[in-house]
């Protein structure tokens, strides 16, 4: 295998605007109240992978990645565009995934036919919370019976679904995460994503949490949650792959596998960020400018909205290497760790960590976090990554 194929090659298409901002989210999402023109964003998408695959040409795509913001925005058109131009830049074979995120508001829903249609054929839905008055506090644009509807015809529509679940919410009990989570359980298919809700800095739960107006729920209860979504998730057949990734053995999201393993992306839209290694073995990280309209603005006038594209030196690379590859149940190649940047783990600092249970040998060649190392991940991770 080439270092360029390790880890595979897929392409991320970010869609940067929602109907609502919602309080938690710091992604690049923006709210417009006039429609945006989707045929300047679609030609200004294509002209983006046009200029990326003439940096890693000849590539074959294993996946294709609808991320936002809210996609499910796009007209199945707008998505259509976008994967005949990458089909025609690359080559993308039949086998390989093409997922979208979707919110589940009943206007979305009646899109999901024509997305299939255009190609899509995995639907990563965002339901959040099982509960409503849960989904008013997070400040979503649907209803409970409206998510389970959008599920029903997702299930009905694409061979392959998911959805995402935010707990650790606040005044969250143990036991109401328990039942939640397994009602998620009984709606799902074969793939499911739980994140622990952040506190991220410039959101309105940010603002609030500042002022004492919002409490959140005590780091212990949190972690007792994450165990409890191991075990349960564990025992009903979709274990943890990756820290907030749930899957049947063979679901798995290939795409964001590709991200975990360090393979490498095409990031196109605004916002949207790469990771590139060229024909010279370089590894390049790119980003996009994050303000639509400018976004679009640059692509017009000067081909492309790149704003930075940076050539990751050995170390750089290996940091990154650990910091995805560690969330992965699978663990870390480490002699493509060592090959990459150059360096060994310290035997010291490695043994300590495998006698406190932290770390452990899959194979010969596969280091992974064990179930205690995952709880301290970001601990673990900077150890592994000391001299
Ligand atoms: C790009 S976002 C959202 C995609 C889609 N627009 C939606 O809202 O469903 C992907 C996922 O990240 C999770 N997420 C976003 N902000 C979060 C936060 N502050 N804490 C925990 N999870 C968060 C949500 O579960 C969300 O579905
Ligand atoms: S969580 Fe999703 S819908 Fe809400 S603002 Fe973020 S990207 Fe948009």
């Amino acid at each position: 295998m080439t270092v360029s194929s390790a880890g595979g090659f897929g392409i991320y298409v970010h869609w940067p605007f929602c109907l609502a901002k919602c309080p938690y989210c710091d992604f690049n999402s923006h709210v417009r109240h006039q429609p945006v023109s989707q045929e300047h964003y679609a030609k200004a998408l294509a002209t983006e992978l046009a200029r990326y695959a003439e940096m890693v040409p000849g590539r074959t795509v294993d996946s294709i990645f609808f991320g936002g913001g809210t996609p499910s925005l796009m007209e199945p058109k707008t998505v259509e565009t976008i994967l005949n131009e990458v089909a025609r830049l690359w080559h993308l074979p039949d086998t390989a995934e093409i997922s979208m995120e979707a919110n589940p508001t009943s206007v979305e829903a009646t899109r999901f036919a024509g997305y299939r249609s255009a190609g899509v054929n995995r639907l990563s839905v965002g339901i959040q919370a099982l509960d409503d008055k849960e989904l008013k506090i997070l400040g979503r644009q649907h209803s409970v019976s409206e998510a389970i509807q959008a599920v029903e015809i997702a299930r009905k529509t694409f061979p392959r679904i998911s959805f995402d679940l935010i707990y650790a919410r606040p005044n969250q009990t143990l036991k109401a995460w328990e039942q939640e989570l397994n009602r998620a359980i009984d709606l799902a298919a074969d793939h499911l994503s739980m994140y622990q809700l952040t506190i991220e800095s410039g959101t309105m739960f940010q603002r609030l949490y500042a002022a004492g107006k919002l409490e959140m729920l005590d780091p212990d209860l949190a972690a007792d949650m994450f165990d409890l979504t191991q075990e349960i998730t564990a025992a009903r057949g979709l274990p943890a792959y990756e820290v907030s990734n749930h899957a049947a053995p063979d679901a798995q999201c290939q795409h964001n596998l590709i991200y975990w393993r360090y393979g490498d992306y095409v990031g196109v839209g605004p916002g949207a960020h790469g990771r590139l290694t060229l024909e010279d073995g370089t590894k390049l990280a790119t980003s996009t400018e994050k303000h639509p309209e400018t976004w679009l603005g640059l692509v017009e006038t000067k081909g492309h909205g790149a704003i930075s594209e940076d050539r990751l030196v050995r170390d750089e690379q290996g940091d990154e290497l650990l910091l995805m590859g560690m969330r992965l149940h699978e663990g870390i190649d480490v002699p493509r760790y060592e090959q990459l940047s150059g360096r060994q783990f310290n035997p010291q600092r490695l043994l300590n960590l495998q006698e406190n249970g932290m770390v452990e040998w899959v194979s010969n060649t596969r280091l992974r976090a064990t179930q205690t190392g995952f709880s301290l991940l970001n601990a673990v991770i900077a150890e592994l990554a000391s001299d």
